[in-house]
């Protein structure tokens, strides 16, 4: 199975690196072709997004992202920015379903923002639709009649947008503990109504998978009230960009978290939730076990090796049993010690 590796800017290349190795020891199954992307290649071929490197992100059968962002950057037009590129492959993968799994190693609970008592439990996945919503809607800028100006944004799901994220959520719940909590505003939001409406149809479909709703605002609450209580969560755009940043600080360290972002087949492009941090890039200061858990989601959601992907996370939570530590948590560690680590324990 072909893999692209797309390690981007900054701390990417570094994180990615520690990654393939812990890839390579527990299957042989995977080759890889590497293609820059983001501000590493804008420099080389002027573009953040080559046509070189979508190609291969389309041949392979999952693509494994490192970061991109690059103050070099900061001052190119918008479609030449770095940042371009991680929004040019959801659209032209057409990467609909955001996976981002949120959960507290027991060990690392002085890292969570909430009381210690509250953040051992939390061990969720937020799955967020990507490709529509107000995000994608008609927007524009107008004056009003009393003459000010006045911005719009048009929020909007049809039924099959809500259908297909509400399928993952169905099945991504059947495959962990069969509790899936639904997001919306239904009180307030014809299109949270149509949400609401068309998840309870399809539960017919999942009768093994016990269904709750919750209001957005409540769910806010409850995620640093009692985070325990959620197992999955699937919610639109909007309210899964805020939620799931919110249910990454709970957990601890940014370098810590993974994610995926699916298409409607097996198609999946895997990242660390964390950016290129240009401040720390080139220290080996990177804390690679976000990506490193990335690929482990990589193995089970596009590959169809769940037993190695289960090996890579029980080793990642030994490793923390045993004491592994970056700077982010507190350690010393370096990027490739920490890789080191989880390699010991494989
Ligand atoms: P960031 O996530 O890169 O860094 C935020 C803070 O967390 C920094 O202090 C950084 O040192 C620390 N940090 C991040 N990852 C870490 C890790 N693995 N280990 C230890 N510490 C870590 O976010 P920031 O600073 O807002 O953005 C930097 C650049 O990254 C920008 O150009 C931004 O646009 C880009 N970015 C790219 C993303 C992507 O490629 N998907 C996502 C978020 C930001
Ligand atoms: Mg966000």
């Amino acid at each position: 199975m072909l893999i692209a590796l797309l390690p981007g800017d900054g701390i990417g290349p570094e994180v990615v690196e520690q990654a393939v190795r812990v890839l390579n020891v527990v299957t042989d199954k995977l080759t890889y072709e590497t293609a820059p992307v983001g501000g590493a290649a804008y420099k080389a071929q002027g573009h953040p997004l080559p046509a070189a490197t979508l190609d291969l992100a389309k041949r392979a059968d999952a693509i494994l992202f490192g970061a991109v962002g690059d103050p070099d950057c900061d001052k190119l037009e918008r479609h030449l920015r770095p940042e371009q590129a991680i929004l040019g492959l959801r659209k032209e993968l057409a990467l609909f379903a955001n996976l981002r799994p949120a959960k507290l190693f027991p060990e690392l609970a002085d890292a969570s923002a909430l009381r210690p008592e509250v953040a051992t439990q939390i061990d969720m996945v937020i799955v967020r639709e990507l490709n529509g919503d107000v995000y994608f809607g008609e927007k524009g800028m107008r004056t009003t009649a009393a003459g000010l100006r006045e911005g719009y944004d048009i929020m909007s799901y049809d039924e099959g947008e809500v259908r297909r994220i509400a399928r993952v959520g169905f099945e991504t719940a059947q495959a962990r503990n069969g509790k899936l909590c639904s997001v919306d505003k239904a009180n307030v939001l014809e299109t949270s109504q149509l949400w609401r409406d068309v998840v309870i149809e399809m539960s017919a479909d999942f009768p093994d998978v016990e269904l709750s709703h919750m209001y957005v605002d409540n769910c806010a609450m409850q995620l640093v009230r009692n985070p325990g209580q959620f197992d999955v969560i699937v919610t639109g755009n909007l309210f899964g960009d805020i939620l799931s940043d919110q249910a990454s600080m709970c957990a601890g360290s940014i370098g810590m978290l993974p994610s995926a972002s699916l298409d409607d087949k097996q198609k999946g492009l895997y990242e660390p939730i964390h950016g290129s941090a240009p401040d720390i890039a080139g220290h080996g200061k990177a804390n690679p076990l976000a990506t490193i858990l990335s690929a482990a989601m990589m193995l089970r959601y596009s590959l169809g090796l769940p037993d190695e992907a289960d090996r890579i996370e029980a080793a990642v939570a030994k490793a923390l049993a045993g004491g592994a530590r970056s700077p982010d948590l507190g350690g010393t560690m370096t990027t490739a010690q920490m890789g080191d680590a989880v390699l010991a324990v494989l």
